[in-house]
C-alpha cells in the first residue's frame, strides 16, 4: 500500500495530531479561547506525513491555511472547536493510531452553561460573573486508558504518548521542574516543553523546546522553525519504532 511504498523513516507508522486552540462558547456568538496559533502542530502533521507515516490531524481553530495539507496522501484532517468536539474526536482517532502527539492548547475550564441567545449587557448590569467547570484532560485520559489495558504488563508498545506543556517560566531549572511533575502527571511517555509569554511561541514561526521523558530526562532539545522543532519531536518515534537489531 501507499504507506508501505513510502520509503520515509515514518512509513506505517499512524500518528494522530492535535492542533490549534479551543474555544468554549458562552453564547451563539462569543467564546473563551487562547493565544495558540496551531502552528507547530500543523508542522508536525506536514512534517510526519512527509516522512511516511499515515497521520490525523485534528485541527481546532488554528490559524494556518489548511488548503495545502488537504491534498496530501495519507493525511486526514477533522476540524472541531470546542474542548469537548476535541475530546470525542481523540477518542475516536486514538485507537486507530500508535502515537498521539497533543500540540493542542485545550481549555482547562468551559462556562457552567451555554446561553441560547445572545448575552444582553442589559440584563448583567456593571459586573458580569461567569462560572467555569473543569474539563476533562484529554491527555491524561489516553494515558490512563493505556495504564489500564497494560495493568500488571511492561513495556506497552502499542500507543506512544506525547504531551506539550508551556509555560511561562522563564527560569531553566524552574521550567524543568515544572515538566518533570507534569509529564508524571499525565502519564505520557514525553513532554515537549517549551516557555511561551506575550511575544514567545505563540503565533510565531520559530520555536525553543526541551524533550522530556516520563524518566525526567532530557531526551532532546531543539531550537529554529517550526517544522525544525517538528522533525525533532518526531525523531522520538523513529527511535521508539524502529526495528529491533
Ligand atoms: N491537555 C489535555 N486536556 C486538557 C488540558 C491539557 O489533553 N484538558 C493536554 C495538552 O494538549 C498538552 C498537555 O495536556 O499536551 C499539557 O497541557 P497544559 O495546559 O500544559 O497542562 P495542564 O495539566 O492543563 O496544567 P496547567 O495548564 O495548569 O499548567
Ligand atoms: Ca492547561
Amino acid at each position: 500500500d501507499e504507506a508501505a511504498r513510502s520509503n520515509g523513516d515514518l512509513a506505517g507508522l499512524r500518528v494522530l495530531v492535535t492542533a490549534g486552540g479551543t474555544r468554549e462558547p458562552l453564547d451563539p456568538v462569543r467564546y473563551i479561547g487562547n493565544r495558540s496559533s496551531g502552528k507547530q502542530g500543523v508542522a508536525l502533521a506536514t512534517a510526519a506525513t512527509e516522512r511516511g507515516a499515515t497521520v490525523h490531524l485534528i485541527a481546532a481553530n488554528v490559524e494556518v491555511d489548511l488548503a495545502p495539507l488537504l491534498g496530501l496522501p495519507r493525511l486526514t484532517v477533522t476540524r472541531v472547536s470546542s474542548t469537548a468536539e476535541l475530546a470525542t474526536a481523540v477518542h475516536t482517532a486514538v485507537v486507530e493510531s500508535d502515537a498521539v502527539i497533543m500540540a493542542a492548547a485545550v481549555a482547562d475550564y468551559r462556562p457552567e452553561t451555554v446561553a441560547e441567545a445572545k448575552i444582553k449587557k442589559d440584563s448583567q448590569g456593571d459586573r458580569l460573573e461567569l462560572t467555569l467547570v473543569k474539563n476533562p484532560d484529554i491527555l491524561a485520559d489516553i494515558a490512563a486508558a493505556r495504564a489500564e489495558r497494560h495493568a500488571g504488563t511492561e513495556p506497552q508498545p502499542d500507543l506512544t504518548i506525547i504531551g506539550f506543556a508551556a509555560e511561562t517560566e522563564t527560569d531553566r531549572d524552574r521550567l524543568l521542574t515544572l515538566g518533570r511533575a507534569k509529564v508524571v502527571r499525565k502519564g505520557s511517555d514525553y513532554l515537549v516543553l517549551n516557555t511561551v509569554g506575550w511575544s514567545a511561541g505563540f503565533a510565531t514561526d520559530v520555536n525553543t523546546v526541551i524533550l522530556l521523558s516520563n524518566a525526567g530526562d532530557i531526551v532532546g532539545e531543539a531550537s529554529g522553525g517550526k517544522r525544525e522543532v517538528a522533525d525533532r519531536i518526531l525523531d522520538l518515534l523513529r527511535l521508539k519504532h524502529a526495528p529491533q537489531p
